[in-house]
């Protein structure tokens, strides 16, 4: 097992290894005095998870109890999360109690904003059982629900006092949802760590999961303490993300996440080869790793369509979007682009 240590407004431990969830009423005793811990999940992954997470926790002497919603993003919304603020009062949780997300992104941001409001903020455990919510987003605090008008319109930054990610859960995942989850680990290699590229290029699918998570996780730790509150350095993160945002939009969904994230990646490394900055054997080489993954590198859409879902992106400050673009293999650098030059990055890219 591997151990990383966040050192934000809050000093947590990540925890990466392969059968570790029978741990987790033991370090869940180790955070200090609670008695209640609610487990916050999904239908897909509690029944698989859920008696697991149970037993440890109530091993460890806690009274355990569970909010379990349908599974999928539709359920990141306003009513599930008052629905689970309710259960919490209903079940008298103190200030001193935990709450466990168990699951994908979908519960880990739902159940960190619950956390960070309940009581004005009890202490919560990720339990990431998604590649993309172990590398990304159990990791760094960002927690939030979806509006009607959007995406993750309503959250706050809130850290975990604990992440626990036992790699075995992830055997479970539909293979599409893994492969999804790779384009993240891509995006890490890309960003910051050409060796880390050069394992995923040589090894694809097969990469090592503990070493290879655990690496990712390292990289965000050393992002989120420089950057907390996501106003520099953080939002590299978002390599590839401008462009899949639209792409997903545009498709109504049924673009994955991870695979939009993909053709992001190739779109604004091609772009990158036009404007002069990238060199065009390193943008073969990225293509090159997201095929090997089995992950799209182009789309149907046109530039016009995607130049439209990309002016609404909240990213966008003004009449500026900051595009995240890849310089060489580990380098990145945000480059402010005005409304009006950003058709010209996509129709480069596409
Ligand atoms: P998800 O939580 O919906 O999980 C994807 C699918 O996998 C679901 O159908 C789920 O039921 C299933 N699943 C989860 N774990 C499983 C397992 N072990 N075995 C079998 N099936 C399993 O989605 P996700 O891709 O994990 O996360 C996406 C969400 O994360 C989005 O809401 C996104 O906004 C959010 N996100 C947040 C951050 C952040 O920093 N907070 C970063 C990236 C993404
Ligand atoms: N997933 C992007 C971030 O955590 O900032």
């Amino acid at each position: 097992m591997n151990i990383v240590t966040v050192t934000a407004s809050k000093t947590y431990d990540i925890h990466i290894g392969a059968g570790i969830l029978s741990t987790l009423g033991r370090e869940a005793k180790k955070l200090g005095k609670a008695e209640t811990v609610c487990i916050v999940s999904e239908s897909t992954v509690f029944p698989i998870y859920g008696k697991q997470a149970a037993d440890s926790l109530q091993s460890a002497g806690f009274k355990v109890v569970s909010f379990v919603f349908p599974a999928g993003e539709a359920s990141k919304n306003g009513s599930v999360f008052l629905d689970l603020l309710n259960f919490l009062a209903e079940n008298r949780l103190t200030r001193s109690d935990l709450i466990v997300a168990l699951g994908g992104g979908v519960v880990g941001d739902l159940a960190g904003f619950a956390a960070a409001s309940f009581l004005r903020g009890i202490r919560f455990i990720q339990v990431p059982t998604t590649l993309l919510a172990a590398v990304d987003s159990s990791v760094g605090g960002k927690t939030a629900i979806d509006l009607p008008a959007g995406k993750n319109l309503a959250g706050a930054f809130y850290q975990p006092s604990l992440v626990l990610c036992d790699t075995d859960t992830l055997s479970s995942l539909e293979p599409e949802i893994f492969r999804d989850g790779c384009a993240e680990v891509i995006k890490y290699g890309v960003l910051y760590d050409p060796a880390l590229f050069a394992h995923l290029a040589e090894k694809g699918l097969a990469f090592h999961r503990e070493e290879v998570i655990t690496r990712c996780v390292e990289l965000k730790r050393d992002v989120v303490t420089l950057d907390e509150f996501d106003t520099g350095e953080r939002m590299k993160l978002n390599l590839g993300h401008t462009l899949a945002h639209g792409i997903e939009a545009k498709s109504n969904f049924s673009v994955s996440h991870g695979k939009a994230v993909a053709i992001g990646m190739a779109v604004i490394s091609r772009a990158a080869v036009k404007m002069g900055m990238l060199d065009a054997a390193v943008c073969q080489q990225i293509i090159q790793v997201l095929k090997t993954f089995g992950l799209p590198t182009s789309t149907e859409f046109e530039a016009e369509d995607l130049y439209a879902y990309t002016l609404s992106d909240k990213k966008r400050s003004g009449g500026t979007v900051k595009l995240i673009v890849p310089k060489a293999l580990g380098q990145c650098e945000i480059v402010p682009v005005g409304v009006d030059a950003l058709k010209s990055w996509i129709k480069a890219g596409l």
